[in-house]
């Protein structure tokens, strides 16, 4: 059984107050792009994982997790528990998303794993789990797993796993830029705390941008390159000052939105064109500002059986 899953950009993250469960509430508009992780599920004599780069990416695969500190293993586990069987799989996984670097790979393994498994281990007549059901376990294993299950476009809120779909007009270009080296999410996050706790401002509840949806809406990319907004940048670029150049060379090239993707390190730019986004691409590489420059469009479905 194999699944194809998406990577995500976030075209708003507004994050809120933090909650008592050390979450932050959130409005979190998410958008799955074309740049696909693939997981296969095989029956085994117990549970596995592999994680390889798939073919025709440089994606880093050193520091992914084969234990139960992979996403997908625990995916996998919590399918067999509703099931009542045992985990018995081994799980294949071929990585083109960046590994800790803010386009949601983690949980779009985890996400394919819950589809494969479910696929693998559910009877296909009388089905126990809907996919309401993987829906709610997806939001067992983390904020973003949801979202990479169902993809498109979707205002996130609560941690980000009540999803709404949104509705967006045409194709979206955009170059991604990564980086040498992963940021850690929680950090992240605890880096944002510290900047408003020394400013001393209240946090403001976060609101969905009537901006950004008219953009969607409309298909109009230059009105998307101008509302896309992240409360995570000023954070990801204390802890990681370099992706300042990063941004600057992207915004300097002509592109019509640039910012952090998620809690990065990656960074999103937005393209007018199909031909935009390859110019944009070329002059981000031969510049020298990522560790590697990929192309990719959005709206992408979200997890699908291949
Ligand atoms: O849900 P997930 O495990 O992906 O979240 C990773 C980390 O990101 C959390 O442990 C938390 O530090 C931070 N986070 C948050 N508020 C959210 C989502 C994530 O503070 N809404």
């Amino acid at each position: 059984m194999t699944v194809r899953v998406p990577a995500k950009v976030n075209l708003q993250l507004s994050v809120g107050p933090l909650r008592d469960d050390g979450y932050h509430d959130l409005v979190n508009v998410f958008h799955a792009v074309s740049l696909f992780d693939e997981l296969t599920a095989v029956p085994a004599a117990g549970l596995t994982v592999t994680v390889q780069t798939a073919p025709g990416s440089r994606v880093a695969v050193d520091g992914v997790p084969t234990d139960d500190g992979n996403l997908a293993a625990r995916a996998a586990r919590l399918v067999a528990g509703r099931l009542g069987v045992e985990p018995a799989v081994a799980l294949r996984i071929r990585k083109a998303i960046p590994v800790a670097g803010g386009m949601a790979g983690g949980s779009a393994d985890a996400a394919a794993a819950l589809l494969a498994c479910a696929r693998l281990w559910d009877s296909p007549d009388e089905p126990l789990l809907s996919r309401d059901d993987l829906l709610e376990l997806g939001a067992e294993l983390g904020s973003d797993v949801p979202f990479a299950l169902i993809g498109g476009t979707a205002i996130g809120t609560g941690r980000g796993e009540q999803l709404t779909p949104a509705l967006a007009r045409g194709t979206f270009h955009w170059v991604f830029a990564t980086a040498d080296g992963g940021l850690s999410t929680p950090a992240v996050y605890a880096e944002c705390d510290r900047l408003r706790d020394a400013q001393g401002e209240e946090t403001p509840w976060p609101e969905v941008s009537e901006e950004l949806m008219t953009a969607l809406a409309t298909g109009d990319a230059k009105a998307l390159g101008a509302a896309l907004t992240n409360d995570l940048q000023a954070p990801a670029l204390l802890l990681r000052p370099s992706l300042r150049r990063t941004l600057d060379a992207g915004r300097e090239s002509g592109a019509i939105g640039a910012l952090v993707s998620g809690s990065g390190p990656t960074c999103a730019f937005l393209a007018e064109s199909v031909e935009h986004a390859a110019e944009l691409a070329a002059i981000l590489d031969v510049e020298g500002v990522a560790e590697s420059v990929v192309r990719a469009t959005g709206p992408a479905p979200g997890a699908t059986v291949i």
